[in-house]
């Protein structure tokens, strides 16, 4: 048995959309050894999206044993193993052989969109939000789950009589670590199902008659840090206890030490996803979503959520669609050279516009043009897109809670570039903080394994690590700040 103090490392899972990565971290937050590998994405109808469960499994076994030898970090060094992961996507597994059924469906996919049309018109929208804190759209897993179940041969019998297992990324992950011992999630990841009623924490039985969904699929649903079982000792070298499990942007929140209602932390990848630290549940009358924010100790913490689907993937666009810029580093120059869009509006509805006002209809704009338009003008509307949404976002916000949060926390690839961050803190006419590190899902899955595991005491003693790298303070006046985001929305107003 080793004594505690040479376990001094934490192993997180950060399993994301498009990427899987595993990082190492010492006792104070600190990454000392990680690995990251993209993975293949299957397109294989319109709007459909699907990922290869097991190739997924095969990537991060091999990802964690790969950062644990670039730390020089042995497992049996590890006190605990924290995972995190894209929400929503959903696996459905053989328990017997533990393989897939069918390809995971991704939460970007659409092809339930027209099962939840249907259960719209017949009126159930208010119900499964009253439940779920959610809408009855396609993003997340109930209606994907169902769809498997009604398309693979014989699924439904099998998971009636008990022989499959439903999860999302970290319930999957969790099995297979611990060679299908355990068949457990979070609180968090199961807010996102459509089948979780957050206010009695638990399944919810009106629910899963309406999605025509067998219980004998479920995991148990756990809080967010504490034991979910060990690791089986010959995948890492070590048994290594899995102690912490949360969705990505709830670990982000929890990255970002968003303990206090009112605190809200805004994660700009492909998408941006800002969540807001409610304490209690708040239904939302601006199209928010309520979820669990994180359970510890049985208590559960609400938020508020605001998903927006295109936000780095804009600036993507503007590089592969357009080849406008070769790399996205160089939108900073660029948008300092123009200074500002003047009066350039892009709307990236590539896919539709999410939170809040969820169209799935609608499509992307360029508006605006004049003959003196350039690059840099383009390039800079698509910068100032991201901070609009997100303004729109603290609208919808600040509305639902009836007082306006004076801080942003802001993390992901997108927030280094210092003219975004700036711009952001003023369209949104608040503080914009950078921590020093921006790891913050991966580091919110260590954090809460930290507490799963008694490394940490409570909250307060994880909040002592985060540390702002810079603040951005609001620099345009009032009068400017509001004419430029009236554009915006009359932009908006034009593509749906
Ligand atoms: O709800 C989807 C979200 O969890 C995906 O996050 O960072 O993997 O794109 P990400």
């Amino acid at each position: 048995q080793l004594i505690s103090g040479v376990l001094m490392y934490i192993l997180a899972i950060d399993q994301g959309t498009t990427s899987s990565r595993a990082i190492v971290f010492d006792r104070d937050g600190t990454a000392v050894g990680q690995a990251q590998k993209e993975f293949k994405q299957h397109f294989p109808q319109d709007g459909w999206v699907e990922h290869d469960a097991q190739e997924i499994w095969n990537d991060v076994l091999a990802l964690c044993r790969q950062a644990l030898r670039n730390a020089a970090v042995e497992a049996a060094q590890l006190a605990a193993i924290g995972i995190t992961n894209q929400r929503e996507t959903t696996v459905l597994w053989d328990r017997a052989t533990g393989e897939p059924v069918a390809p995971a469906i991704v939460w970007q996919d659409r092809r339930t969109a027209a099962l939840c049309q249907q259960l719209k018109d017949q009126g159930h929208e208010d119900t499964v939000r009253e439940r779920t804190g959610l809408l009855l759209d396609p993003y997340f897993s109930a209606t994907k789950l169902a769809w498997l179940l009604d398309t693979v041969d014989g699924a439904r019998a099998r998971a009636e009589a008990g022989d499959l297992a439903f999860g999302t990324i970290d319930c999957w992950l969790l099995w297979k670590l611990t060679r299908g011992k355990v068949h457990a999630t979070d609180a968090t990841n199961a807010s996102r199902t459509l089948l979780f009623n957050i206010h009695e924490q638990r399944w919810d039985d009106t629910l899963l008659r309406l999605f025509n969904i067998p219980a004998a699929l479920l995991p148990e649903v756990r809080d967010s840090a504490g034991d979910f079982g060990s690791t089986a000792p010959e995948l890492l070298g070590a048994s290594v206890t899995v102690a912490g499990i949360a969705g990505d942007q709830q670990a982000a929140l929890v990255g970002q030490a968003c303990f206090q209602p009112g605190m809200v932390k805004s994660t700009y990848g492909t998408g941006c996803f800002m969540i807001m630290n409610t304490g209690a549940a708040v239904i939302s009358e601006n199209r928010l979503l309520t979820t669990v924010g994180y359970r510890l100790g049985g208590e559960t913490t609400y938020a508020l959520e605001g998903s927006i689907f295109v936000a780095g993937a804009a600036i993507q666009w503007l590089r592969d669609g357009l080849n406008l810029i070769s790399h996205a580093s160089e939108t900073e120059a660029l948008a300092r050279r123009a200074g500002s869009s003047r009066g350039v509006y892009l709307v990236p509805a590539f896919t539709g516009l999410g939170a809040p006002w969820w169209d799935p209809h609608a499509r992307g704009a360029l508006l605006g043009l004049t003959r003196d338009t350039g690059i840099a003008e383009v390039v800079t509307a698509g910068l100032e897109a991201v901070c609009y949404q997100s303004r729109d976002l603290l609208e919808a916000m600040a509305a639902d809670c009836r007082r306006r949060p004076t801080t942003l926390r802001v993390d992901g690839g997108m927030v280094v570039n210092n003219w975004l961050s700036q711009t952001l803190a003023d369209v949104l006419g608040i503080q914009v903080d950078r921590p020093d590190v921006t790891e913050t899902t991966a580091l919110g899955a260590a954090y809460l394994a930290g507490l799963g595991c008694g490394w940490y005491s409570d909250l307060a003693h994880v909040g002592d690590h985060w540390r702002c790298e810079r603040s951005f303070l609001p620099s345009l006046a009032e009068e400017e700040r509001e004419r430029r985001y009236q554009g915006w929305q009359a932009a908006v107003r034009r593509v749906m």
